[in-house]
């Protein structure tokens, strides 16, 4: 089965061809990314007007050099941004309803885990233990099956990839905030530190599945305002290695402890922050060979079309166009 995947519910716009929820025939993926580092983030109205002069030409290109038959089209219809998913949704019900096929609605956390499928040959297997870790989200998830999910916890504040865009915006280090940390953390040394500071690693010993990292920023907004060093580099390094350290120490420890606790052997990660090479490389040493890890490459953690088209196949619930329409915060 032959699936377009469309994607807009933030700043990217996706399109994408995949072959039976595994193949990726094409995955173009557009960003108005430039156009937010000027401002610091997303103003979500510049992101939807963007958008709506990218759609075409992305989904053009995806379906060239000739426009495959293609059995259905899957869109995300949220969580996301209203003007973002709109232009999707309607860009999706208009192909629909022109090339008579079937539309899948995505929901956009759910399709960030279906990137564990796409180019694997030994994809995942149930029950698994599902962690996203995105620009909004921060959820742990037993997954027994495609659709079949329990919730078992979350952030309560600000999600992982929040915190790591709010600290960067803090330090000057610009948007997105996860690559820009990463960038500059890794070029701490403890060696030429004097006075090295220490942030906490929030709810890491708590005893249930959720997550906080609000406190985090405030931790470092009161080490910024403690100093009078706050532009200097040494100091800018040190925290924001430091706030790398904490973001993925919980991570790993949460993830890794509800494993352990649901007697589960299978760990996937999703979502942008997974992309981050420390997260990976500290899963990598702390689940040995306790625990099968699976993790997509980089370009297919951040949003991209070619993960909703995989998860539409293996969800395959079709609907006419005429009962599609976009719904910004749903749920798990
Ligand atoms: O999944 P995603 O592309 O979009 C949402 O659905 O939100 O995630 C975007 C988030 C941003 O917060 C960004 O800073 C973070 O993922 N991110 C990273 C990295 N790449 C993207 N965080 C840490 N390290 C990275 N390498
Ligand atoms: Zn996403």
């Amino acid at each position: 089965m032959r699936i377009l995947g469309i994607e807009t519910s933030c700043d990217e716009t996706g399109a994408a061809i995949v072959d039976n929820g595994i193949n990726i025939v094409s995955n173009i993926v557009a960003s108005s990314q430039e156009l937010h580092i000027k401002t610091g983030g997303i103003i979500p109205e510049r992101a939807a007007r963007e958008q709506v002069k990218s759609i075409i030409p992305v989904i053009e290109e995806a379906l060239s050099p000739k426009t495959p038959d293609v059995d259905a089209i899957a869109v995300t219809v949220g969580p996301g941004l209203i003007g973002s998913l709109l232009v999707g949704v309607e860009t999706a019900k208009t192909l629909a309803y022109i090339w008579n096929k079937p539309i899948i609605p995505v929901n956009h956390l759910l399709a960030h885990l279906y990137a564990n499928w796409l180019e694997n040959k030994n994809p995942p297997s149930f029950p698994l233990i599902a962690l996203i870790v995105s620009g909004g989200h921060t959820e742990l998830l037993l997954m027994t099956g495609h659709g079949k999910y329990k919730w078992l916890g979350g952030t309560r504040d600000d999600a992982a990839g929040e915190a790591f865009d709010k600290i960067a915006r803090l330090l000057g280090l610009g948007y997105p905030g996860g690559p820009a940390i990463a960038v500059t953390a890794g070029k701490f040394t403890m060696r030429h530190t004097p006075n090295v500071i220490k942030l906490p690693r929030p709810m890491i010993n708590s005893d249930n599945f959720d997550f906080s990292f609000s406190g985090l920023k405030t931790a470092v907004l009161r080490e910024i305002k403690k100093t009078s060093l706050s532009h200097n580099q040494k100091f800018i390094t040190n925290i924001a290695y430091e706030v790398q350290e904490s973001i993925t120490d919980v991570l790993v420890e949460k993830a890794l402890r509800t494993a352990r606790e649901t007697n589960v052997k299978n760990i996937i990660l999703a979502g942008g922050v997974a992309a981050n090479q420390r997260l990976r490389e500290k899963f990598k040493d702390a689940i040995k060979d306790r625990c099968s890890l699976f993790v997509p490459s980089p370009s297919l953690c951040t949003d991209n079309a070619a993960a909703i088209a995989a998860c539409a196949f293996f969800n395959r619930n079709f609907s006419p166009w005429q009962k599609i329409s976009v719904n910004p915060s749903l749920g798990l």
